[in-house]
């Protein structure tokens, strides 16, 4: 936890990628890193430019991607049974609709801070990926399944 202290402190640090975010399958891991990637080319684009609009295009496209990665996650939990499926389901779905809210404040008279949307999208994805999507992964090799993400 020490990692999401330090993201705390340092809201516009980038995520670097490492084992931590590893959830033990590659093809997961593969789309959590492209989301992570732009979680940081969001990072990157609020230190060197200030267009609003273009910021709340690349959440937009992000949004796009998740509900793709959503729906991937929901069905491979729904194949091998996982019990804690509508808790998960519940975290994704708050996601989306917090972003969705997001990108309406975007485009209003007082707009967000961006380093407020920022900071939420790394504490969120860094705790989502490093503890509840790895317990699904744990589960579906606790029972031995040999379901395949797709
Ligand atoms: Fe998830």
């Amino acid at each position: 936890m020490i990692y999401l202290e330090k993201i705390a402190m340092d809201k516009t640090e980038k995520i670097i990628w490492d084992s931590r975010f590893s959830v033990g399958n590659t093809k997961i891991d593969d789309e959590h890193k492209k989301l992570i990637g732009v979680v940081n080319d969001l990072i990157e684009f609020v230190e060197f430019k200030k267009d609003r609009e273009e910021f709340a295009k690349i959440l937009s496209e992000m949004t796009d991607y998740c509900l793709t990665h959503f729906k991937k996650e929901e069905n491979y939990m729904k194949k091998f049974a996982y019990p804690d499926f509508t808790k998960h389901h519940t975290l994704h779905t708050d996601y989306i609709y917090k972003v969705a809210m997001y990108n309406i404040e975007l485009s209003e008279n007082i707009p967000p801070d961006p380093k407020e949307i920022i900071s939420f999208l790394e504490k969120w994805w860094t705790s989502h990926i490093m503890i509840v999507d790895r317990e699904y992964e744990v589960y579906k090799n606790k029972i031995q399944s040999d379901v395949i993400y797709e």
